[in-house]
């Protein structure tokens, strides 16, 4: 199924979106929300050994902002909580084979909320080891 202006992984990600659902008892969490259009994004991780063991989202988002965040938990899955840090919106635009102009907004917050699950696990971590 495919839908003017919309790659055919982003339709994919959008039918089929990996990894959702909530984490009970994360070791980090984000919840960020869209200004644009009110949307909310909350992404929730596991670490294990400085590696992301465990993602998973949940979204009152549009069809963008779903893609977005599936195809984000699947390219911060298994990576450091560094590598982690360093992925960016544009990289997730560029991953789902690009975006319409005026979604380009939703893939914020899927970025944003990874990056803020990323900080609520460092924030935890330094308060462990005081
Ligand atoms: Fe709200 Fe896309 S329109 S996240």
């Amino acid at each position: 199924m495919s839908q003017p202006g919309y790659s055919d992984k982003v339709m994919d990600h959008f039918m089929n979106p990996r990894n959702v659902g909530v984490i009970e008892d994360p070791d980090g969490y984000g919840k960020v929300g869209n200004p644009t259009c009110g949307d909310v994004m909350e992404m929730f991780i596991r670490v294990k050994d400085d590696r992301i063991e465990e993602i998973k989202f949940r979204t009152f988002g549009c069809g963008a902002a779903i893609a977005t965040s599936s195809m984000t938990t699947e390219m911060a899955l298994g990576k450091t909580v560094e590598e982690g840090l360093k992925i960016t919106r544009d990289e997730v635009g560029r991953e789902l084979g690009g975006l319409p102009p005026n979604k380009m907004h939703c893939s914020n917050l899927a970025a944003d909320a990874l990056h803020m699950a990323l900080e609520d696990y460092l924030n935890k971590a330094a308060v462990r080891k005081g």
